[in-house]
């Protein structure tokens, strides 16, 4: 992981490459890294699904999700115009996936490749598929002989949502390990791809003055915010099954929880890292203090049952019960159809023990705080008091920033699809989830769920669109004397 090498040849099959997660994230970014120079010219891309579709009009489809959503495509220091080189690159196989015939197919086509483009059988198999097909397709993929190779390597890419709760999650580990050894296995989570969320790792372990205060001894509290402010559009059938909790808190809020909470790893290397990850979650107790929240007009949305209890938000707030973090509260907290898009984590400090300044204003001191913020206007702000020139010694609260347009240039950032496919080719799975951590953060989750969704369920709080979401989600933080920092990020 600590340095970028581009991938050797190899093959990517897409299963569901007809689907939006291909056209839209896969493709362009792949297109990005073969522009960058970072994908091997041999590689080759299959395109797996049931509409028949020539090679021809795949790549059509394909053009056409570059042109809109590739950074390559878009960017202005990016304009690459090598489509026209690198199409010849994707074919596509129209069949039936519960088919074992469409993989001897596959294993033939493969197999023509390694002869032609020295592949040496190191394939990577993408399921952008619905979860109901993983299963399926895995054991295809076995009875085919597809998951080993005598001379290269086999991998196999699994989108979220794995799976639906514990149990579910669970059996699907089990049924994939039956075909796929776990070190085959690239359990995604597109946070972990965030730049800015990796640079959670750099910012704590390659510099030398935050990490002596990272712990409960300068720590207030911390708050981990996702909000969004798109509602659930043509999604609402999948997140009428999911809600808040499996959609954005089991993956991404949980990942982002044990980036800020690990200790450091004894190196960085793949299973090193999990493991730190896991203890995170291992350590947290019981979530007891949660809010659940639902927009006003959700509703009315296509394909939502009336009367649905969904959750659309959720605020919770919880305890990482170890020696660094004993008595820190961390809150989290994400929903649709808020006010702004955003995506931060404040550090808010302990207040100093003692205030010499004869102050007026002493009750409002505020606090400092971090915040890293991970997106959009990515960088990190340093909130802090400064004295007000003048007489007296009054203060007010200043920032340090620093923004990654400005530090490394715009466009800068990679999609998250760009590293983690990288990664997956180069067999790094350091920024992929382990069973044992997806099983760990589902044990959190459920028993959340089993109340949510009982008979007897909490109260669901309403609030309107465009709004930071329930007010019972601002009383959870009252209660302890706190409250929410609103996009401290968007200040700059
Ligand atoms: C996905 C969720 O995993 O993450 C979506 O299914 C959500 O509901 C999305 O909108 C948010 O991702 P990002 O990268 O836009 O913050």
């Amino acid at each position: 992981m600590n340095t970028i090498d581009r991938s050797k040849p190899a093959t990517i099959v897409i299963f569901g490459a007809s689907g939006d997660l291909t056209q839209r994230k896969l493709v362009p970014a792949l297109h990005t890294l073969s522009c960058g120079e970072l994908l091997s010219p041999d590689t080759r891309v299959i395109g797996v699904s049931r509409s028949e579709y020539s090679d021809e009009a795949f790549r059509e489809r394909l053009y056409a999700g570059i042109v809109e959503y590739s950074r390559a495509a878009s960017g202005p220091d990016h304009v690459c115009q090598l489509w026209s080189d690198f199409s010849k690159n994707y074919t596509y196989m129209p069949g039936d996936l519960s088919d074992l015939e469409t993989y001897r197919r596959l294993g033939d086509r493969l197999e023509r490749f390694d002869q032609e483009l020295g592949t040496r059988g190191c394939v990577l198999f993408y399921l952008a598929v619905p979860p109901t097909l993983y299963t399926m397709i895995v054991d295809r993929l076995g009875r085919a002989g597809l998951n080993r190779s005598d001379t290269g390597w086999r991998r196999i890419i699994v989108e979220k949502p794995f799976g639906h709760d514990l149990e579910s999650a669970r059996q699907l580990n089990e049924e994939i390990h039956q075909v796929f050894a776990e070190d085959q296995i690239y359990r995604i989570d597109h946070y972990l791809g965030k730049e800015t969320v990796q640079n959670i790792m750099s910012f704590r372990f390659a510099n030398a003055i935050f990490e002596p205060l990272w712990s409960r001894n300068y720590i207030d509290h911390v708050q981990i915010s996702v909000t969004e402010s798109v509602g659930v559009g043509h999604r609402a059938g999948y997140y009428e099954q999911a809600g808040v909790l499996r959609d954005m808190f089991q993956n991404h809020l949980l990942q982002l929880l044990t980036l800020t909470a690990l200790e450091p790893p004894v190196a960085f290397e793949a299973n090193a890292l999990r493991d730190e990850k896991a203890k995170v979650l291992k350590a947290v107790s019981p979530i007891t203090d949660a809010v659940r929240g639902q927009y006003r007009a959700y509703r009315d949305e296509e394909e939502v049952k009336p009367g649905s209890e969904t959750a659309t938000y959720a605020a919770l707030k919880l305890w990482v019960d170890n020696w660094r973090w004993r008595g820190v509260p961390f809150y989290l907290r994400s929903g649709k159809r808020l006010a702004l898009k955003s995506t931060e984590i404040a550090i808010e400090f302990k207040c100093v023990p003692h205030l010499m300044f004869q102050i007026d204003r002493e009750r409002d001191i505020a606090p400092d705080v971090l915040s890293l913020c991970i997106q959009p206007n990515e960088g990190i702000h340093l909130r802090f008091q400064a004295k007000e020139p003048g007489a007296g010694m009054q203060t007010r609260p200043v920032t340090l920033e620093f923004h990654y347009a400005e530090a490394f240039g715009a466009g800068a950032l990679p999609e998250a699809y760009e590293r983690l496919l990288l990664d997956a080719l180069n067999g790094d799975a350091s920024l992929f989830a382990r069973a044992d951590e997806i099983e760990l953060a589902w044990s959190l989750i459920d028993p959340l769920l089993e109340r949510w969704e009982s008979e007897d369920p909490p109260p669901l709080s309403f609030y309107e669109s465009g709004t930071w979401g329930p007010s019972e989600a601002d009383q959870l933080l009252a209660r302890d004397g706190r409250g929410w920092h609103q996009h401290c990020c968007s200040e700059g």
